[in-house]
């Protein structure tokens, strides 16, 4: 059995096909385009070579919104696809698939009702306590199926504390579990949706505000242009190599990280170490914005002098 994903996949995905016995060797990394979504031609092709092996093809894994970038995959062109081919269609929308909440990102998501399953995280961008993951599946009898063991002592009863045509133990394999879905509960009560779709929309607005920020400073490269929440970028100087650019950008992250002032984060794209910022915060300011490039500009300028390295500042217009 094969499961296909993109190269922007996150290591849970990874980790999952290890969990259900399968092997990270069936699971098929397919290339991005530019904007880092799965390439539905290479998906395809590599569908076919493995039937061709005589392999069997089961799951294709989207993201909506990829933990380096943000991007959305095309997940009409992906479900319609495992549609047709009649593949499993799962969708990893840890933090992204609750962009949906947001009239206006809303049609960014298009696709997402054709997934057989749906993994998200309260615990992100709807800003309730660690841990609080969820997971939908759209056949309910295969999920029951899946999970539900009822021995004499789990026995199903008529009326009191046996009652109940369902019991969470039928959907998941836990026994005892925490009561996760309590707290949401109470979010949603207390703020009600359309809050968090606010507060969404709110980051994903801060994200484009801060790509603005970078594009202006001389000494920082835009890499990515921001889909949702997330910008990468990186403090470069014309005539610097890669590898010294890499440390420098490792150093300015821990430099910023412990002087308190902001907690970037840091993943590479396309082979090039990158500043990382994920706004998911609900109190995030422009002000804070502002101080985060100020403190990695300082920081890097810091460095460059401390490590005796040369360079001139990028042109503006070296900014995408
Ligand atoms: C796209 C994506 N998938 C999966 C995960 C894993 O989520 P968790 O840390 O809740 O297991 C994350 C976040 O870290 C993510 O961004």
């Amino acid at each position: 059995m094969v499961a296909y994903t993109s190269t922007e996949q996150h290591q849970a995905v990874t980790k999952a096909i290890e969990l259900i016995g399968i092997g990270r060797d069936n699971l098929r990394r397919i290339a991005v385009d530019d904007a880092f979504r799965l390439r539905i031609d290479c998906l395809a092709e590599a569908v076919e070579r493995d039937r061709q092996k005589g392999l069997q093809p089961f799951c294709v894994i989207g993201t909506a919104g990829t933990v380096n970038t943000g991007a959305i995959d095309d997940l009409d062109a992906i479900g319609t696809y495992c549609r047709d081919e009649r593949l499993w269609f799962h969708v990893d929308g840890a933090f992204g698939a609750l962009a949906i909440l947001a009239p206006a990102l809303r049609h960014r998501l298009r696709g997402i009702a054709l997934a057989d399953s749906l993994a998200f995280d309260f615990h992100k961008w709807a800003h309730i306590q660690y841990d609080a993951g969820c997971v939908l599946v759209r056949d309910g009898h295969a999920h029951r199926d899946t999970f539900s063991m009822r021995p004499p002592y789990l026995h199903g009863a008529e009326r009191a504390l046996g009652a109940g045509a369902e019991w969470p133990c039928d959907l998941g394999p836990e026994l005892s579990r925490g009561f996760r879905a309590l707290r949401i509960w109470m979010a949603i009560k207390e703020h009600g949706i359309a809050r968090f779709g606010e507060q969404i929309a709110r980051n994903v607005r801060q994200a484009e505000y801060l790509a603005n920020l970078i594009r202006k400073e001389p000494d920082l490269e835009l890499l990515t242009e921001p889909t949702l929440n997330i910008i990468c970028f990186r403090f470069n100087r014309t005539g610097c190599d890669v590898a010294s650019l890499d440390r420098l950008n490792e150093e300015i992250v821990a430099d910023v990280q412990e002087s308190g002032i902001a907690v970037p984060s840091m993943t590479s794209l396309r082979g090039i170490r990158a500043i990382r910022i994920n706004i998911t915060n609900h109190r995030c300011r422009s002000e804070d914005l502002q101080a985060l490039v100020r403190a990695v500009v300082d920081a890097g300028a810091r460095r460059l002098v401390g490590e005796g390295i040369r360079g001139e500042a990028l042109s503006p217009r070296g900014n995408p």
